[in-house]
């Protein structure tokens, strides 16, 4: 498991002693300058995530399906659980009124799995498959053309680089949904399982809500309120728990592995690993002292090798995470 509290230490202590923070990543893109950027496009918010800050905590479980201990040996899919979960919601991007309906925008779903004895993992997922940008570097030239307001200067960035534009292409051709339960969620790395025989599979993680794909329409969204998640779910959680099906998409030979920009055939098998149930909502200090971090994996899960996206996000997270607590 990864000694998380020790790397956002670690990190803070470079932050004050303005050590430079040398990410495993693809290329030597510094996080602390992902953050600046992110910044200068949404603006500082003192006390706030640099990115998905609009945003509110919940809680729940998680139980397995006999299936999940056959592809990994994790405690949390090859154990019995009920294993308690603490998650937060939240729309794409760092504007803390990001309004629930825009359609171009992401909904997520992070989680912390709480696997008794102090210890968790976590799963950090968004409502699309994939991400805007194939490497940090080019991320970081997306937010920083981004910042610029030069209209020209953003064409030829989104020209010059066609895989960013899938990402809004992907949800610009879907509905906005109509609830945060109602949305399936999608883990955009590839992740290796192992099972106890030590056999491997890849595979990528999606969410299905049990409710069903709900969405609005255009007129729908004008109506309502830039906020009504929020008040959405709590409605529906004084009915009834919302529940996903956890799955993981089996990969093949040939399928992509490190670029998170590209999409796996439509037609890839998957295995549902376990249901996820959020029960109530919860407060938002207790998500907000801690950070979701998709690096903290257990054995039996591995993240991708080469995927420099998925190498520089915790640390990224980390500054993001030291600078709201400061
Ligand atoms: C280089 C790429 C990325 C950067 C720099 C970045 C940056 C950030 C930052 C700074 C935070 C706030 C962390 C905190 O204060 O706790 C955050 C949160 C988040 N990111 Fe990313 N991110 C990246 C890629 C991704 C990808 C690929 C996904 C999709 C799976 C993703 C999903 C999320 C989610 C769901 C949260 C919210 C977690 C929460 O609710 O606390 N990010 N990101």
């Amino acid at each position: 498991m990864l000694a998380r509290f020790a790397a956002v230490a670690a990190t803070s202590a470079m932050l004050v002693f303005g050590l430079s923070f040398s990410p495993v990543a693809a290329d030597d893109t510094d996080p602390e300058a992902l953050v600046n950027a992110l910044n200068a496009v949404f603006g500082a918010n003192p006390g706030k995530r640099a990115a998905h800050t609009h945003g509110f905590c919940v809680k729940g479980s998680f139980v397995p399906t006999d299936e999940a201990g056959k592809l990994s040996k994790a405690p949390h899919l090859s154990g019995k659980g009920p294993w308690p979960v603490v998650g937060r919601f939240s729309m794409g991007g760092g504007d803390p009124a990001a309004p629930n309906g825009q359609k171009d925008n992401v909904r997520a779903l992070a989680i912390h799995i709480d696997l008794g004895q102090g210890n968790q993992t976590d799963m950090v997922m968004i409502s699309a498959p994939i991400f805007a940008a194939k490497t940090p570097a080019k991320f970081l030239e997306l937010l920083q053309t981004v910042a610029s307001k030069d209209k020209e200067k953003i064409g030829a960035f989104f020209a010059a680089n066609p895989e960013s534009t899938r990402q809004k292409a992907w949800l610009n051709a879907r509905p906005v949904p109509a609830s945060y339960a109602t949305t399936p969620y999608f883990g955009v790395h590839t992740f290796t399982l192992t099972n106890a025989a030590g056999e491997k599979q890849i595979i990528k993680w999606k969410l299905l809500p049990k409710a069903g794909e709900a969405s609005l329409t255009d007129d729908e969204v004008k109506a309502k309120d830039p906020d009504f998640y929020k008040p959405e779910l709590t409605d529906r959680l004084a009915k009834g728990p919302v529940e996903f099906d956890v799955t993981s998409i089996l990969g093949q030979p040939g399928d992509a592995l490190d670029d998170p920009t590209a999409l796996w055939p439509d037609d890839r098998k998957s295995v549902t690993v376990g249901t996820l149930t959020i029960s109530a909502l919860e407060d938002d200090a207790t998500c907000d002292t801690n950070m979701f971090d998709p690096t903290n994996v257990v054995e039996g899960i591995e993240g991708p090798e080469n995927d420099g996206i998925f190498k520089i996000r915790s640390p990224a997270y980390a500054v993001s995470f030291s600078r709201r607590n400061q």
